[in-house]
């Protein structure tokens, strides 16, 4: 490739085209063949390319549904988009496991978002602090203007402190913002607050005829929100009689299942190896709604582990409990997400996902993608302690094998009927497939 100067000022087709220029054969073919996947509709995808910058074209992801999901004691059909095979499938199936059996209960334990003016600060400690007490009803009042609206729905700012972090850097300290944002992600909201605060604090300081010449000085280094959301987070659980859990292949019977499976959980809590795979079948539900929902599955997942690790180990966000007769699964995570603002409404698909979802608030989400979470996991533990996870993975990822090689209708069928009593393997496919093509 070489170096291209002004490449954002060519036009989506002269982009394709200075691309394309730069490579050859097969790969000038493809990036030629871009445009096919843009939307007939041209305001459509007018707003898609919009999005974001340089854009070529649309990048296609599975749009699926999870039926069955009693959460709380109503049902829903939850859109989930991803590109796994098996993900949505082990959502309904766990879904229709617990709408018998009492569906998900769920509960928001906390929706508090953070954002920080990270600051260095040289001078008397004790003058900065009483400086802080007096100003901060003036720095309130002085982004009243931004935090009117969320006043008014209920949310706003709910807490305002500063925070001493010289022991661990010098002169270092924060503000610390703690807001409510309601249905709102909260991003947007957040950064601008902090923004404007820093400047009237800097000026404040400036301003303070206790401090020393040389303490006058507040050199604010980044004013941004924090993705580490744990005091934002919902809780879900499910739970019946062991004997309630029913038969298992390989004769497993309920109490077995339940032993082996809180073991396997319990193997998740003890090593980290084990736990981020295990929070990673977590998140493959969570994010195919985040993503569904045109929420930031980047801030979902960063946040997700490193609350996983909030006690210095990594361990399994669900856990296990078989106190007497009853099985209970649980999961706690923390989900800043939003259903207001951001893509939510601009994307035509998160906005469909919405709707179908009944138009939730934030907090209900919260509690649908937690149910969708500990589905996912239930669905995976389960097929790993009795199974095995590639029989059933590798039954549905066989139409993505016959693909492959382009297989015709009639080659599908005959594929899929040779499989139904046979483990799928990518050799075995393409065997199968030479074997009836002659
Ligand atoms: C695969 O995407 C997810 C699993 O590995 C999760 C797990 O091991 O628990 C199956």
């Amino acid at each position: 490739m070489k170096p291209v100067t002004g490449f954002s000022k060519l036009t989506k087709i002269e982009k394709i085209e200075w691309l394309a220029g730069q490579l050859d054969g097969e790969a000038a073919k493809l990036v030629n063949s871009l445009p096919a996947y843009w939307h007939p509709d041209e305001t459509v995808q007018k707003r898609f390319d919009e999005f974001s910058e340089n854009t070529l074209t649309n990048y296609n992801l599975p749009f699926g549904i999870a039926p069955n999901f009693l959460i709380n004691g109503k049902v829903y059909s939850v859109p989930m988009v991803i590109e796994e095979s098996s993900v949505v499938a082990a959502a309904s199936l766990g879904a229709k496991f617990w709408l018998e059996r009492g569906g998900f209960r769920t509960r928001v334990l906390s929706t508090t978002k953070v954002g920080q003016i990270h600051f260095q600060w040289q001078g008397n400690k004790d003058k900065l602090r009483a400086h802080f007490t007096d100003i901060r009803p003036e720095l309130l009042k002085a982004v009243a203007h931004l935090t009117m609206n969320m006043d008014g729905r209920g949310g706003g700012i709910t807490d305002l402190d500063l925070v001493d972090m010289t022991g661990q850097l010098e002169n270092y300290y924060q503000i610390k913002l703690q807001a409510e944002t309601c249905n709102a992600m909260g991003a947007n909201f957040i950064n601008s607050v902090l923004e404007e605060l820093a400047t009237v604090f800097r000026a404040g300081v400036e301003a303070d005829e206790r401090f020393e010449a040389m303490e006058k000085k507040v050199h604010v280094i980044m004013c941004i929100l924090s993705n580490y959301t744990p005091d934002c987070v919902v809780e879900v659980s499910v739970e019946c009689p062991i004997d309630d859990l029913g038969g298992f292949p390989g004769g497993l019977s309920a109490r077995e299942f339940a032993e082996k499976f809180a073991t396997a959980v319990r193997i998740a809590e003890i090593d980290p190896n084990r736990a981020v795979t295990h929070n990673k079948g977590i998140m493959n539900g969570i994010d195919a709604v985040v993503i569904a929902t045109g929420n930031d599955f980047r801030a979902i997942e960063a946040c997700a582990h490193a609350y996983a690790a909030r006690d210095g180990h990594y361990r399994s966000l669900s856990s296990v409990d078989l106190t007497g007769d009853m099985f209970r699964f649980s999961l706690r995570v923390p989900l800043a997400v939003g259903t207001v603002g951001g893509l939510t409404s601009l994307h035509p698909l998160a906005r469909t996902s919405l709707a179908v979802l009944e138009n939730p608030t934030a907090p209900e989400l919260m509690q649908v993608m937690a149910a969708v979470g500990l589905a996912q996991n239930f669905g995976a533990v389960k097929s790993l302690i009795t199974t095995g996870i590639q029989k059933g993975h590798m039954k549905l990822h066989l139409l993505n094998i016959l693909n492959q090689f382009e297989a015709n209708q009639e080659e599908i069928e005959k594929a899929k009927t040779h499989f139904s009593d046979k483990v799928v393997s990518f050799t075995g496919a393409r065997d199968f497939l030479k074997t009836i093509r002659g």
